[in-house]
């Protein structure tokens, strides 16, 4: 059976003053009905950039989605035309923004913010749309969500406000949320409060999800798979079971080694001990692979030759350079693809 939603070779690029930023630079990866993905990478690797692509939100100019595909039950996205594109939003696929205090309105109650989707998308009527309202709130974990339905934003916290989020992103039986670091603002034990019951909505009524972060080790072990994101580029994917028992890519390796626990505060942006050197600016990359300014073994013919996708094992892809392989033997991949 097709996937849910196929994404071939996107390509997303900012047009600037100062240069051609190849923000999404040919990524390919798909979702299976009521899977859960992780995309994962530091800041500025173009996981936004790649999610707002498949909602054709990237802002143009400057940005343009200057090749690929984006297939949702097998309709490209990247070709649909705004009422279509209306309609995907509203009906099919939903998102979930960092800061809740932004994307709800501060002088709408909760319960009319969601009670307009509700009439909008699904044709309720005020006292259908209430009721529906209020199950929404209870079944993302609002506590008293009948009288809690009619207070404002600011008399939830923060972790309560990215419930509601949820709630109004389920609010139109999506068939996809894609989440973009809905935690990132939230202290730690609240994160995985909020991604595990992400999951448990996604097991429960079937949505697939995909959740953007910066954090490996927070979204390995809500995630059936994972995708690694560098510059632009997926260099690994695997199941969540998988990236963490054999990471092959260095840069994976080096996400796991220094992913900040649970219990330590990760709130500001952690630079990664096991990673050197700096994330290459998108906008004047050197050619070849993109990884070799950082990479612990690197040769001349990484200037030269751009890393390609491979099979290694079932299931598990890595950007594999060749030329390390067969020439040096290159540690990162002992084995024969
Ligand atoms: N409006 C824009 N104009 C120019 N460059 C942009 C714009 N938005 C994003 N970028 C660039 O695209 C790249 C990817 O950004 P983004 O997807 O937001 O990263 P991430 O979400 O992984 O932190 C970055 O190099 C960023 O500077
Ligand atoms: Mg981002």
């Amino acid at each position: 059976m097709a996937s849910l939603l196929e994404v071939k070779n996107l390509t997303t690029h900012f047009f600037t003053q100062e240069g051609v930023v190849r923000a999404v630079d040919g990524i390919s990866y798909s979702v299976e009905e009521g899977e859960v993905i992780g995309i994962v990478g530091e800041s500025g690797c173009g996981k936004s950039v790649g999610a707002m692509s498949i909602m054709r939100l990237v802002a143009s100019p400057p940005g343009r989605i200057v090749g690929g595909e984006v297939l949702f039950e097998g309709e490209d996205l990247v070709q649909a035309n705004d009422e279509r594109l209306r309609d995907i939003r509203g009906n099919g696929i939903s998102m979930v923004f960092q800061e809740p205090m932004t994307s709800l309105n501060p002088v709408l109650t909760v319960g009319r913010q969601l009670t307009e989707t509700l009439e909008l998308h699904m044709n309720m009527d005020k006292r259908e749309s209430r009721i529906k309202a209020i199950s929404l709130l209870e079944m993302v974990g609002i506590p008293d969500s009948e009288t809690r339905i009619d207070d404002y934003p600011h008399q939830f916290s923060g972790g309560m406000r990215q419930r509601v989020m949820i709630a109004m992103a389920l609010s139109c039986d999506p068939k996809l949320i894609i989440a973009d670091e809905p935690t990132t603002a939230l202290d730690v034990t609240i994160q995985a409060q909020i991604l595990e019951l992400m999951q448990n909505l996604s097991r429960k009524l079937g949505t697939a999800l995909i959740v953007i972060t910066h954090n490996l080790g927070v979204v390995a072990r809500y995630a059936d798979r994972v995708i690694v994101m560098y510059a632009g580029k997926i260099v690994e994917t695997a199941s969540s079971v998988e990236i963490y028992k054999n990471p092959l890519h260095p840069y994976t390796s080096g996400l796991l080694n220094s992913v900040p626990r649970l219990d330590a505060d990760d709130n500001e942006r952690v630079r990664l001990e096991a990673i050197e050197g700096s994330p290459p600016n998108l906008g004047n990359r050197p050619g070849g692979c993109g990884f070799q300014s950082n990479c612990p073994q690197s040769f001349p013919e990484c200037e030269s030759t751009e890393p390609i996708l491979v099979e290694v094992e079932k299931d598990h892809w890595v950007s594999y350079c060749g030329h390390c392989h067969e020439s040096y033997g290159c540690k990162w991949f002992p084995r024969d693809p």
